[in-house]
């Protein structure tokens, strides 16, 4: 029987997808036809994630914290249908007892990581093409302890939403993820990551916290839907009605 595949024939970059949420993305589109070019620090990272993707992936090592890397690295890639932007370090803590220059990394990483991908990565997308960002909970439900990872997931819902209007007919949407296991929280001990879950699939109406698969879902879903722009997309299990 001919089968038809979602994204046959389309090129996909996703900056992070050697982990989480992007290479979870990147296995589905994958799996529904798509070239994928996967990027982000770890050459250890992007090895591993490779050979877990296998021939329809292509690997780089890039850190979107370099403005030169991020203008560099799309030279090499050229043109392509879709950038998804899930490459983030964020970090966590009090606000009076962090040091200023942790917060400022956050605002690097995150932020400013997302703004290069942007600049850089748009004049290479094709016609009906589309820009991803990540936002994230924290700036939708505040937290003890995130006000700077919240201002900064504000900061990209904004910026996603003023992009959507300025770079159009290009499409550009913001996933805002909720709490999801991934080996973001790789630092945290297995029973704290336990405990911290469990607190949060309790308080959760569907009682569980996210799985990578979830979000990269609505991922394929804000590729696919030409109809959508400038949204922000939650996917956190229903966190901010708690
Ligand atoms: N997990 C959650 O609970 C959660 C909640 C809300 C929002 N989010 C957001 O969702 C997105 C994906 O998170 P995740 O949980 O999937 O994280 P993850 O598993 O830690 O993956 C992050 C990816 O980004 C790459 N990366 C980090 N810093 C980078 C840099 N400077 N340059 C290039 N690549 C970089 C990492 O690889 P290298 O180390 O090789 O660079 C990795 O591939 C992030 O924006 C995160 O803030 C996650």
């Amino acid at each position: 029987m001919f089968r038809t595949y979602m994204f046959q024939n389309q090129k996909i970059v996703l900056i992070g997808g050697s982990s989480g949420i992007g290479l979870a993305t990147a296995k589905r589109l994958i799996a529904q036809g798509a070239e994928v070019i996967i990027a982000s620090r770890s050459e250890i990272k992007l090895q591993q994630a490779r050979a877990q993707l296998g021939k329809q992936a292509s690997a780089y090592p890039l850190d979107t914290t370099s403005e030169q890397e991020v203008q560099a690295f799309f030279e090499k890639v050229g043109t392509f249908n879709h950038l998804i932007v899930s490459a983030a370090e964020t970090s966590g803590g009090p606000f009076l007892h962090t040091e200023t220059a942790k917060a400022r990394q956050l605002f690097e990483s995150k932020f400013w990581g997302q703004y290069y991908a942007a600049k850089y990565g748009a004049p290479n997308i094709l016609p009906n093409g589309s820009i991803t960002l990540f936002s994230g909970v924290v700036a939708y439900k505040s937290m003890i302890g995130s006000s700077v990872l919240g201002a900064v997931n504000a900061a990209i819902a904004n910026l996603g939403q003023t992009l959507a209007l300025e770079l159009a007919p290009l499409r550009v949407n913001v996933v805002s993820p909720g709490i999801i296991d991934t080996p973001s929280r790789i630092q945290l001990s297995e029973e704290a990551r336990a405990n911290f879950y469990s607190t949060i699939a309790n308080k959760l109406p569907v009682q569980r916290v996210g799985q990578p698969e979830d979000v990269a879902l609505s991922v394929l879903y804000l590729l696919q839907n030409s109809f959508v722009t400038g949204t922000v997309l939650h996917v956190e299990g229903g966190h901010v009605l708690t």
